[in-house]
């Protein structure tokens, strides 16, 4: 496996293998890579000649406030990983690399799917992925571009700048990989003592009763909206940022779910903030 730590570097591989006519999958994350990450190499594995993952904990989608500087690194831990899916190179740069001194462009998606469910909550967030996403299907020349659909809403921002901007990357959404128990996967599970694990399970609890009720019937986003909540409010330790349910992947406000929608949720536990989602009437089974 390639380990390139500069733009030069995976500028020069990449138009090499495009010279050659290889497709190309990149998998961006932020390292602190599990189940859900290598899922989605896998899938890039399946669907592309070659496949590159970038290691980049990207500080401009960190507020001020968040846990930039706590972020899970682990680089020797991730590439061991990467090598069993196996993954052909890795991008894995400094902050200063991609931003270097005198940097001043940004991609900011404007209009309303930045601004609700994550993007209400994390002023800037999705402008900072926007712009780290761009350089990186830039430097890639990917193909195809992988993402989970944990962030589901970062899915539907990266297509919208993908078609707005005419970037000839095809966007993959790969489902929700959860541990047994229910929970979705995410780097950030482990910031949750073994209590605050447990009570974390009430997040897919509660979408399993929501998906359970629509699939009864309920068609009203204010009554899914409120039986959610409800059942999220069992458990002590979890206060709720959001509940809401949005038109998918179009992402507008809707009075009763007629065609697939976005059950997406946002819950802190203790410190933790964990989101999780479940797409009502789309193709997968709920968590
Ligand atoms: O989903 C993530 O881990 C990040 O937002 C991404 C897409 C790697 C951009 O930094």
């Amino acid at each position: 496996m390639k380990i390139f730590r500069t733009v030069r570097d995976i500028q020069a591989y990449t138009k090499e293998l495009k010279a050659q006519g290889k497709t190309i999958g990149l998998v961006p994350t932020m390292g602190a890579l599990h189940e859900g990450h290598l899922t989605l190499m896998r899938e890039a594995r399946k669907q592309t000649d070659i496949v590159i993952a970038s290691v980049f904990v990207n500080p401009t989608q960190f507020s001020p406030n968040e846990d930039y500087n706590a972020y899970p690194r682990q680089f020797d831990e991730d590439c061991q990983k990467m090598g069993t899916v196996p993954v052909d190179a890795v991008f894995h740069p400094e902050p200063a690399e991609m931003y270097p001194a005198g940097y001043c462009t940004y991609v900011n998606v404007e209009g309303d799917i930045t601004k609700k469910l994550c993007g209400a909550q994390r002023p800037g967030h999705f402008r900072g992925v926007a712009t780290v996403v761009t350089k990186l299907m830039n430097l890639a020349r990917a193909d195809k571009a992988f993402f989970g659909q944990k962030d589901a809403q970062q899915v539907v921002v990266v297509k919208r700048f993908v078609a707005d901007l005419n970037i000839p990357t095809e966007i993959v959404m790969v489902p929700i990989v959860r541990e047994e128990s229910g929970l979705a996967r995410s780097s950030r599970n482990r910031y949750l003592s073994p209590e605050e694990m447990q009570a974390a399970l009430v997040l897919s609890r509660s979408l399993r009763a929501g998906d359970a009720a629509f699939r009864a019937g309920q068609k009203s986003v204010a009554a899914l909206r409120a039986l959610v909540k409800a059942e999220i409010s069992k458990e002590p330790m979890a206060v709720i940022d959001y509940v809401d349910i949005y038109s998918f992947p179009a992402l507008q406000p809707i009075e009763a779910v007629n065609q697939p929608a976005l059950l997406a949720i946002a819950v802190r536990i203790g410190k933790t903030r964990l989101i999780d989602n479940v797409i009502l009437g789309g193709d997968e089974t709920c968590c």
